[in-house]
């Protein structure tokens, strides 16, 4: 009997791993843990046995019948739990999915970069409309009124005194306007202008603005921050320049080039062979500027610089066409 209870063991787990569905288990239930399944026949044989055997094979027997009954339980709740998530046995070994993640935009990056710098030198950011009047985005930045920039070919006019902002200096007179000195502001944003699309050119595009006008600002004060900009955004090693040029709305004005990081100022075809490339336009406010807002000029001065993201990103990354980064193509923009 001993041997016989042996193999019904063995043959009830084997008949208990094979199950897969409910109705296998039953199957296996009514074989070997019904009222007449091989574990009770066992129980039967009992009362013929001799009586010496009795307890032990009594304790045989309810060791089998409990083992069994614990291991049905265990699969029984093993299988109901894999039907509720309706994938039959989990599997383990299964890989996990992965979960894309999604890096933000190169320019967005180059814009915030550029704005953590200016905040930590005590700036704060503003904006402003992209739809404009020809005051805010001309008149009050001192075009004349027969400037060329005003042409059909650079504006998007909507009408004789509407259009879409051509840069975002008019975001300097807007602040200006809401606000007394200092005044310490970064504002990006984004710019339209009428030219043929291409590697070099779009239109419509990013820039960032700068101002900073207080009692004393000085040329050196605006050199001294942009320079600091420079050297914590390009590298600490790059070699800058500033170059004497003309806006309407500063006086004087400057350029602020860097020297060339692909041939380290030798010339090359990113550099057109200057060695240099243009990194911003900057200069003092223009006292009419500061008249066209309510500023007392004999009281303030002020320091006002901007440039373009697509380029400022461009001389970062070395993209050679600007079109790339409005395209969406996902291969060029994991690169970042
Ligand atoms: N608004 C100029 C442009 O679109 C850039 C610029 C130059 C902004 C000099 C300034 C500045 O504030 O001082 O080309």
């Amino acid at each position: 009997m001993n041997e016989r209870i042996n193999s019904v063991r063995a043959a009830f787990l084997a008949a208990l791993g094979r199950a897969t569905t409910e109705a296998d288990l039953d199957q296996v239930r009514v074989q070997f843990l019904s009222r007449s399944g091989a574990i009770a026949n066992f129980f039967e044989e009992m009362r013929s046995i001799p009586v010496a055997e009795k307890p032990e094979m009594g304790k045989l027997l309810n060791i089998l019948k409990s083992d069994a009954q614990a291991a049905f339980d265990e699969k029984k709740g093993a299988l109901s739990a894999s039907e509720v998530s309706g994938s039959g046995p989990i599997d383990l070994s299964l890989p996990g999915r992965p979960r894309p993640v999604g890096t933000k935009h190169p320019l967005t990056q180059t814009i915030d970069d550029i704005k953590r710098i200016f905040v930590s030198m005590g700036f704060s950011v503003a904006t402003g409309p992209e739809i404009e009047t020809d005051y805010y985005n001309f008149g009050a930045l001192n075009f004349p009124h027969d400037h060329p920039a005003r042409d059909m070919q650079d504006t998007f006019f909507i009408s004789k005194e509407i259009l879409l902002r051509t840069h975002t200096s008019p975001v300097q007179i807007r602040t200006m306007e809401k606000q007394r000195p200092p005044v310490r502001e970064i504002m990006p944003g984004r710019v339209y202008r009428n030219e043929a699309v291409s590697a070099r050119s779009l239109v419509s595009f990013y820039q960032i603005e700068g101002l900073y006008v207080d009692h004393g600002v000085t040329f050196s004060d605006l050199k001294g921050t942009l320079v600091a900009f420079a050297r914590q955004f390009y590298g600490k090693d790059v070699k800058l320049k500033f170059r004497p040029t003309f806006f309407p709305f500063t006086e004087p004005s400057a350029d602020m080039y860097i020297s060339c990081f692909l041939c380290k100022g030798k010339g090359c075809r990113m550099c057109k062979q200057a060695g240099w490339l243009e990194i911003l336009g900057s200069g003092m406010v223009h006292p009419h500027v500061l008249k066209n807002v309510g500023y007392d000029t004999e009281k303030y001065t002020g320091f006002a610089f901007g440039m373009g993201i697509e380029r400022t990103a461009s001389l970062r990354y070395g993209v050679d066409d600007l079109r790339l980064y409005y395209e969406n193509d996902v291969r060029f923009l994991r690169q970042f």
